[in-house]
């Protein structure tokens, strides 16, 4: 029998779902804890945190859906602009490596997922991109930086993708924005068929809380505002949130500890000879080859979980690991040397 979830890999360091590994701002929980009886026997009501959000990333509160994770806004958005809308010979552009629900929510609405090829070294495939658009296009799923290879989109590629497209809505999925890279949000305003997603999972560590956003103008919001369940958000999950916004000096700080582990992956990486990819993101993508099972295993055994991408054909060889706290990223990095260099000596 299959279990809901992904497996918990047990006591140890979680570098596997690119979380934020220091934990989340101690206001948060300041905030839970004055959660009132209350606050909990009733249903939640959205305008103070919808008006915090639109505060913080500066647009309209007409602009804002609040989501269960950003992972919701993904099925959300597919729901209402492909099987709301009956398009029944739909098809969604999704360029490769990509995120898991982008074709599982075009499966789920019953389209057809057009899958674009990545380039060499994960250079983004504008041009193939464009050339994938149909009439019967109804979704782009675009994500900068790029789970997993930590890749940028061009802000001038997004646009001319989303100008080449007027018949379909453009999903730019800004999870871990925050960690690096320009976000289209100032672009907004002259793109009527685009959604930007962001989630308080990645940088703000609330992962736990469950709770992303979709941004965009009424007219392309509305549908999946539509489609979107009334109290998707649970009123703990909202304390939370206020509260994450309120802390303003979390997140630069914990995007600082996040580039220099950055910067501390790549030179280990160079000094053991592993091919990685420079990351806008909080994780950075390695090639160990055929040593991937052995090398998660062994990391493993040290209780330090990375991901094995290797089993996505566009992604061969590869492994992924969070980039946290220092601290974190030093003991992935003397458990991936130890690892490494135990296997050549061998
Ligand atoms: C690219 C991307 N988009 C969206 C999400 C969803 O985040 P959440 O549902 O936790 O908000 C993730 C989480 O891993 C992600 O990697």
């Amino acid at each position: 029998m299959r279990i809901q979830g992904y497996p918990d890999p047990g006591e140890g360091l979680r570098l596997h779902l690119n979380e934020n590994t220091g934990g989340c701002s101690p206001r948060v929980l300041d905030a839970i804890k004055r959660v009132r009886t209350t606050d909990v026997s009733t249903y939640p009501s959205y305008p103070t945190l919808v008006a915090a959000c639109a505060r913080h990333f500066g647009v309209d509160p007409e602009w804002i859906l609040l989501t269960n994770g950003l992972d919701e806004g993904i099925l959300m958005a597919a729901l209402g602009h492909i099987a709301r809308a009956r398009a029944f010979d739909a098809e969604t552009i999704i360029p490769l490596p990509a995120f898991d629900p982008y074709p599982n929510s075009t499966a789920a609405v019953g389209a057809k997922a057009i899958r674009v090829p990545p380039l060499p070294n994960y250079v983004f495939q504008t041009e193939a991109v464009l050339e994938a658009i149909t009439p019967r296009t109804r979704m782009i799923f675009l994500n900068t930086p790029n789970n997993p290879t930590g890749q940028l989109i061009p802000i001038a590629d997004l646009k001319r993708i989303a100008a080449a497209a007027p018949q379909a809505v453009v999903l730019i999925d800004e999870a871990y924005i925050e960690f690096g890279g320009e976000t289209f949000l100032p672009e907004l305003p002259q793109c009527p068929n685009v959604l930007v997603g962001r989630t308080f999972s990645k940088a703000y560590g609330l992962a736990g809380m469950r709770v992303g956003i979709v941004i965009g103008q009424p007219p392309v919001l509305d549908p999946v505002r539509a489609v979107t369940l009334p109290f998707n958000v649970n009123a703990v999950a909202m304390a939370a949130t206020l509260a994450a916004l309120e802390d303003v000096e979390f997140l630069p700080r914990y995007a600082a500890q996040v580039a220099e582990s950055r910067a501390r992956l790549y030179e280990a990486c160079r000094s053991l000879g592993l091919e990685f990819w420079e990351s806008a993101a909080n994780f950075i993508m390695v090639r160990v080859g055929d040593a991937v099972p052995l090398v998660v295993e062994a990391l493993a055994a040290r209780r330090i979980h990375v991901r094995d991408r290797s089993k996505d054909p566009t992604t061969p060889g590869c492994i992924r690991i969070t980039a946290g706290m220092t601290e974190h990223t030093d003991a992935a990095i003397d458990a991936l040397e130890s690892v490494v260099a135990g296997r050549r000596t061998r």
